[in-house]
């Protein structure tokens, strides 16, 4: 299996990712997961890692905690989307498991230092700052990566927390800027493709009918998430963002998307945090990234809910 970092700030979809990535032990090997703050403080990041870790019966996965807000501007959260702790809509007890002593981007710094040179591949399902930071250290550690898969970022589709931004790369567009210009190959996922992946009621009755602990926590918690983007788009369900990442390094033929050039603004008036997609190549910059757009999206919730519920140790 291939070595994977999950670095995330846990709402129910980041949650998702992850476990789907416990539910894949042919294909992936999680090393750590690594939470920063973003869709709520840190604090509640990491609980939230903790409590879906405890809830799916994998206390072993060691959880390091990393920055609490972006390089240089404050914290944009989005309790708007997520409710309070990130994790409204089901009661999870208060985790037993704690944090591991570490600091984040430390951790991923010696991970990838320690292991083979490109062994390991980097899932980022949060604003870029843990991985800004690890690059900033030790800038070498872009060569030994394996690759960088993240969820980030839009085009055609327009922002979700600005009419210009996605929401990751809006909170921290200068971490965002120094990953895209790592040098390390780069998968993104934004909302072109991640908004062609809704959980629709027949979808989220469908993960309700497996009738286990896990089906019946994440029906609840997915079911309160749609609500914001069901709310402003009059859709059958919501997004399921971040486990497209791990879908895509599980299942690639169920994506499509093109080699580009992605520049991210970080000063505009009414635009900080827009991904600019060189689509048709009109400049001379490099293709820095692979731009996911589509996917097939039955394929997908198929293989989410497989793995999610195959993650579950009782
Ligand atoms: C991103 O923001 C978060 O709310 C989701 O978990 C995802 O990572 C989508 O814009
Ligand atoms: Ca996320």
């Amino acid at each position: 299996p291939r070595t994977i970092i999950v670095d995330t700030d846990p709402s129910p979809d980041d949650a998702v990712a992850f476990l789907m990535a416990l539910g894949s032990p042919d294909e992936l090997d999680l090393a750590a997961i690594t939470t920063v703050g973003g869709n709520v403080p840190l604090h509640h990041t990491t609980r939230n890692a903790l409590k879906a870790l405890e809830l799916a019966g994998h206390p072993e996965v060691p959880v390091f905690a990393g920055a609490a807000g972006p390089l240089v501007r404050p914290l944009a959260t989005a309790e708007h989307v997520h409710g309070a702790t990130g994790f409204e809509g089901y009661d999870l007890p208060e985790p037993k498991i704690v944090a591991t002593p570490g600091f984040a981007p430390h951790v991923v710094i010696d991970l990838v230092m320690n292991r083979p040179p490109k062994t390991v591949t980097l899932c980022c399902l949060a604003p870029l700052t843990n991985i800004a930071l690890a690059l900033a250290e030790r800038p070498e550690i872009a060569a030994r990566l394996a690759e960088i898969v993240l969820m980030g970022g839009a085009r055609r589709e327009g922002g979700n927390i600005t009419p210009a931004a996605e929401y990751n790369i809006f909170v921290d567009p200068e971490a965002a800027e120094r990953v895209l210009a790592c040098g390390a190959p780069i998968t993104m996922i934004p909302l072109d493709c991640t908004h062609k992946a809704l959980t629709s009621k027949a979808r989220l009755a469908a993960l309700r009918a497996r009738g286990t602990p896990l089906a019946e926590a994440f029906f609840h918690l997915l079911s309160f998430n749609k609500l914001f983007d069901e709310g402003l788009k009059g859709t059958d369900g919501g997004p399921l963002h971040d486990p497209t990442v791990v879908a895509f390094l599980l299942r690639p033929a169920l994506f499509s998307g093109r080699r580009v050039n992605v520049a991210v603004e970080r000063s505009g008036e009414f635009t900080r945090g827009q991904t600019v997609v060189d689509w048709w190549g009109v400049t001379d910059r490099p293709k820095n990234v692979l731009w996911i757009d589509d996917l097939d999206a039955d394929g997908y919730f198929e293989l989410v809910f497989e793995r999610l519920i195959r993650a579950e140790r009782r």
